[in-house]
């Protein structure tokens, strides 16, 4: 199957000179939306997986099929005040100004082998602080899932050393 074929290129969105990549045209189509979750779940095994982290919010979408069908656990990575029990937090840079990415503090047992899936890598943002997060807590990161990744931007710079899989690239 060409994924591709079912992201849908949102010009100017959210501001003018962006082209958005709108994955929830793969999640509105059963196939496409099992197609990309069982080539993640391949690459999980792969790395052998103990149990998935995906930030909020389209992390979710695609890393809690994965971790149903991996019968492993999903730990969510939130912003700041969404968490109820014990976090810690790691600070991150945005194209302007700063934000924060947080995890229970229990989530990752020491040694557990972590997948990190979200839906996109841009700047590599997102997916630098979520490995901090994860290390942190004493998890090994096995891999990192993305189902598009914008070359362009060279998130994958923030990723040395990391085994890494993304299914659609531009
Ligand atoms: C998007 C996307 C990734 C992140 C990638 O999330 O889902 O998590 O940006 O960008 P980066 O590589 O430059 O960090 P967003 O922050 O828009 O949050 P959302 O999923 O809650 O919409």
């Amino acid at each position: 199957m060409d994924l591709k074929e079912f992201v849908t290129i949102v010009p100017d969105y959210p501001k003018e000179g962006i082209s958005f990549k709108d994955i929830s045209t793969i999640m509105d189509n059963g196939k496409a939306y099992k197609f990309a979750t069982d080539e993640i779940v391949k690459f999980a095994k792969e790395v052998e997986t103990d149990i998935i982290v995906g930030p909020e919010a389209r992390g979710f979408i695609i890393g809690c099929p994965v971790a149903y069908a991996l019968e492993a656990g999903f730990a969510p990575v939130r912003k700041p005040g969404k968490l109820p029990r014990e976090t810690i937090e790691v600070e991150y840079d945005l194209e302007y100004g700063k934000d924060v990415l947080t995890i229970h503090k229990d989530a990752i047992k020491p040694g557990q082998r972590v997948l990190i899936v979200d839906d996109l890598l841009a700047t590599g943002g997102t997916i630098g602080a979520t490995i901090e997060l994860v290390e942190k807590l004493g998890g090994i990161v096995a891999g990192c899932a993305f189902i598009i990744e914008l070359s362009y931007l060279d998130g994958r710079n923030k990723l040395k050393g990391y085994d890494m899989r993304s299914l659609i690239t531009y």
